[in-house]
C-alpha cells in the first residue's frame, strides 16, 4: 500500500518521487518552507497529493508559530498560506486545501480558542483532508471500475496513482484497481510522459508493486495502439476541472484525447471534486505552469539538444469537454453537459 505523504511528529514525511523507481528514499520535512520545496522541487506531486501536503505544511506553519496572539497566529497563516500557494499554479487542490485550512482557522477562532488550542485542531483537519482524500479515492474507484470492462487495456498517461494523492488508490489508478478489485483481468498501457516520464518512473513501479500487467510505450506510440484495436479505454487524473468540464491535465492529455476520440475509445477522467474548481468558468482560465526547459534538453545530466536551442516547456494542457466521456468522482458519474452535472455533484 503505498501512501506518498504522512505525519509525524518530527515533521512532513514524504516519499521522495524525484528518485523512484531506482530508489526509495522518505524526506523528513520540518519547516512549512521545506514542504512549500517540497512541492515546488517535485519530491511529492500530483494534484491531490499537492493538496495533502499544503495542509500538513499549514499545520506545520501554526505549529512553528511561537507567540500567544490568535490574531498574530492568522497574520502568520496567511504568510505559510502565501508561501505555499506560489509553488506550483496549476492544481487546483493545492489552493483548495489552503483555503480550508484557513477557513478552519477562522471557525476555531470565532469559538475563542486559544493558540495552542488552534494548532491542534488545524493538525486534526489536515488528518481529516488526507483521510478524506483515500475515501473519496476508494469512491472513485468503485465508480470508475464499474465503467471498465472485463479483459480490457486501459491505457493512462502520466502518474495519478497513489503516489499522485493521499495514497492506497490514485484516481485514474484507483479506476484500475477498482476494475481488478471486482473480479475483472485488466492491463495497463502507460505512456512514458515526456518529458518528466511520471508514467516510465512512477505508473510503471506502482502497478508492477501491486502485479497488475502494464506495458510501457512512448508517448508517440498510442496512436497506433489505438489504431491496432490494442486500447479498449484511456483513464486519466486531472490538476484542475473546470464548471464546464474542460480537464487540465499533464502536457499530451489532450493529444491522447483527440486520439481516442479518433478511435472511439471512451476517454475517462478520475478526480475527487476537491479538483473541480467552480470558479473557473472554462479551460481557457486555467493557469497553465511553465517549467524550466532543461526538463526538455536533458534527462538528467546528459545533455540532448543543442545549447541555446529554444524550447517551450508547458507542464499541462486542457481537453476540451467535448472529448471527454465522462468525470468520475466519488459522488458518482458525471457526463456531458458538465456544467449541470458537476454542479449537481456538489449540491448532492
Ligand atoms: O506535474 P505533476 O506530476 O504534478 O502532474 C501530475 C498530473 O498531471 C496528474 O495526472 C494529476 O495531478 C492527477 S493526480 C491524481
Amino acid at each position: 500500500m503505498i501512501i506518498p505523504v504522512k505525519w509525524s511528529d518530527e515533521g512532513v514525511l514524504m516519499l521522495d518521487q524525484r528518485l523512484l523507481p531506482t530508489e526509495e528514499k522518505w524526506l523528513v520535512l520540518k519547516t512549512y518552507n521545506d514542504v512549500a520545496d517540497g512541492i515546488r522541487d517535485m519530491v511529492v506531486r500530483g494534484a491531490p497529493a499537492i493538496g495533502v501536503s499544503a495542509a500538513y505544511g499549514m499545520a506545520l506553519g501554526a505549529r512553528q508559530f511561537v507567540g500567544m496572539d490568535v490574531a498574530d497566529l492568522e497574520d502568520e497563516l496567511d504568510f505559510v498560506g502565501d508561501a505555499l500557494a506560489t509553488t506550483r499554479p496549476t492544481a487546483v487542490n493545492l489552493f483548495w486545501a489552503i483555503d480550508r485550512m484557513k477557513r478552519t482557522f477562522q471557525t476555531a477562532k470565532s469559538e475563542g480558542k486559544s493558540v495552542s488550542e488552534i494548532k491542534g485542531i488545524l493538525l486534526e483537519d489536515a488528518k481529516a483532508i488526507h483521510d478524506e482524500d483515500i475515501e473519496a479515492q476508494r469512491l472513485i474507484a468503485d465508480f470508475g471500475g464499474a465503467l471498465i470492462d472485463d479483459n480490457a487495456t486501459v491505457l493512462t498517461h502520466c502518474n495519478a496513482g497513489a503516489l499522485a494523492t493521499g495514497g492506497v488508490w490514485g484516481t485514474a489508478l484507483g479506476v484500475i484497481r477498482g476494475a481488478v478489485n471486482q473480479g475483472k483481468t485488466i492491463a495497463v498501457i502507460a505512456d512514458e510522459t515526456r518529458p518528466y516520464l511520471q508514467g516510465a518512473r512512477l505508473t510503471a513501479w506502482e502497478l508492477d508493486q501491486d502485479n497488475i500487467p502494464v506495458t510501457l510505450i512512448t508517448d508517440n506510440m498510442s496512436g497506433h495502439m489505438m489504431k491496432k484495436g490494442k486500447v479498449q479505454a484511456v483513464v486519466v487524473g486531472s490538476d484542475r476541472i473546470a464548471a464546464n468540464g474542460d480537464v487540465a491535465n499533464k502536457i499530451g492529455t489532450y493529444m491522447v484525447a483527440v486520439l481516442a476520440k479518433r478511435h472511439g475509445i471512451p476517454f475517462y477522467v478520475a478526480a475527487p471534486l476537491s479538483t473541480v474548481d467552480m470558479n473557473c468558468p472554462t479551460g481557457d482560465d486555467i493557469p497553465i505552469e511553465e517549467r524550466d526547459i532543461r526538463e526538455v534538453t536533458h534527462v538528467k545530466d546528459i545533455q540532448l539538444a543543442p545549447e541555446g536551442i529554444s524550447v517551450s516547456n508547458y507542464a499541462f494542457d486542457v481537453t476540451p469537454n467535448d472529448l471527454v466521456t465522462a468525470i468520475i468522482t466519488e459522488k458518482g458519474v458525471a457526463r456531458a453537459p458538465y456544467t449541470e452535472s458537476l454542479r449537481k455533484q456538489f449540491e448532492d
